[in-house]
């Protein structure tokens, strides 16, 4: 088993070290991820395919790839995140079938979200018929290479099964099936996830409560609800309301900021804020952040930035990529000068296995990582963000 990074290693050398590297060359700037190590744990095969394959094709245009370089990196994100954590969404069948994958996951983040795996299509694909095993194997593996878990997500309006988005419920069934769902799958992982997406993207893009299965059968108080029964099902989990667009000051974090204000209010037991911040190269970036961040905490809830990618269309040059880089500095940025902004994962390092391709045909190339595992600059932005804000 692969030890835990001590923490301390985090607190002390790595600017000086990071300082180094950068004037005598040796970051891990360019090319294929050097030195590797091997895995010594890994999971079995995977029962649940991700809905997001390998994608075969490249996308990045070979000009715009850096050349490859002997040099190895300065030190795994992990180390250098100081009392952040800095996390991955991760999926089977690659965390089994690709080693190499499997290895930068395990050497570079301290936490782990299952990118599909814990949603509700995936848990209870029939009625009462649950299939936990993909998700099982991802907390394995996190487990064994000392990484936290996010569980994602307990009550969506995506990615539910059929039978329960085809069905006729009565209110009284359809709380009961959620209720039943959270204790369930919350408890399941008591102890083992630390923190929860409890409610994904419950407000809509102009700022008004989501119209969905949850809000048109429940109604609003269904929010509150799944937030306490969560509480119920795992007493320590950090419970988190989740969501996009919600990056900068407008009208849809104004929303999500007076719900949060209200539920705190009510005494419901909500912890946190997750900013998904699925950002685009086409769009400024976001105006803000910093100050949206700080509000947030103001309210007395922890944030985490839980979904980080920079898409762009394809096929990225060396402009773009340094413009992502760019905009990966900024989040870190917003995120460290809070200091209960606690935590930065991205939706999937490499763009291996990245979702853009697939749900935004077109754009591509926005993880910190390309297809052949090699580190972009939006690494390096991260890393020296990470660096500059450790505390
Ligand atoms: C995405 C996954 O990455 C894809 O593989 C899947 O096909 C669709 O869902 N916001 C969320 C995530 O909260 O759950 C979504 O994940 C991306 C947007």
């Amino acid at each position: 088993m692969r030890p835990r990074h001590p923490r301390s290693l985090s607190r002390r050398p790595v600017g000086l070290i990071l300082a180094a590297a950068l004037a005598t060359g040796t970051l891990w700037s360019c090319g294929s991820p050097s030195a590797t190590p091997s895995l010594s744990t890994s999971v079995a095969a995977s029962a649940t395919p991700s809905p997001t394959p390998a994608r075969p094709s490249a996308e990045t245009s070979p000009s715009a790839e850096m050349a490859p370089s002997a040099s190895s990196q300065v030190s795994p994100l992990r180390d250098i995140a100081g009392n952040r954590l800095i996390g991955t969404a991760a999926e089977l069948p690659q965390l089994d079938t690709d080693p190499a994958y499997a290895a930068i996951l395990a050497r570079e983040f301290d936490s782990v979200t299952p990118e599909n795996s814990m949603k509700w299509v995936s848990v209870e694909p029939a009625q009462g018929q649950t299939n936990f095993s993909a998700a099982d194997k991802i907390v394995a593996f996190a487990q064994a290479h000392g990484q936290k878990v996010r569980g994602h997500t307990l009550v969506w309006h995506k990615q539910l099964p059929a039978w329960l988005t085809d069905g006729t419920f009565t209110p009284t069934q359809l709380g009961d099936i959620l209720k039943n769902h959270i204790t369930l799958e919350a408890g399941r992982y008591a102890g083992k996830v630390y923190a929860w997406d409890v409610v994904n993207e419950v407000i809509a893009d102009d700022g008004t409560p989501q119209v969905d299965l949850w809000s048109k059968g429940l109604g609003p108080g269904y929010i509150a609800d799944a937030f306490r029964w969560a509480r119920a099902a795992d007493p320590a989990a950090k419970l988190y309301i989740n969501d996009f667009d919600i990056e900068g000051i407008n009208p849809k974090s104004d929303a999500v900021y007076n719900l949060v204000k209200s539920l705190r209010a009510q005494g419901v037991p909500i912890d946190g804020v997750g900013i998904q911040a699925h950002l685009l190269l086409q769009n400024p970036f976001p105006v803000g952040m910093a100050d949206n961040i700080k509000r947030f905490t103001d309210l007395g809830v922890e944030v985490a930035i839980t979904e980080l990618d920079v898409r762009m269309p394809v096929p990225a040059t060396a402009a773009k990529l340094a413009l992502q880089a760019d905009y990966y500095r900024q989040v870190v940025a917003a995120c460290t000068a809070a200091p209960k902004c606690v935590g930065i994962t991205v939706w999937g390092y490499t763009d291996k296995y990245s979702w853009v391709p697939y749900s935004f045909p077109g754009e591509g190339a926005a993880a910190l990582f390309d297809q052949n595992l090699a580190p972009k600059p939006a690494y390096n932005a991260v890393l020296a963000a990470l660096t500059a804000g450790a505390h």
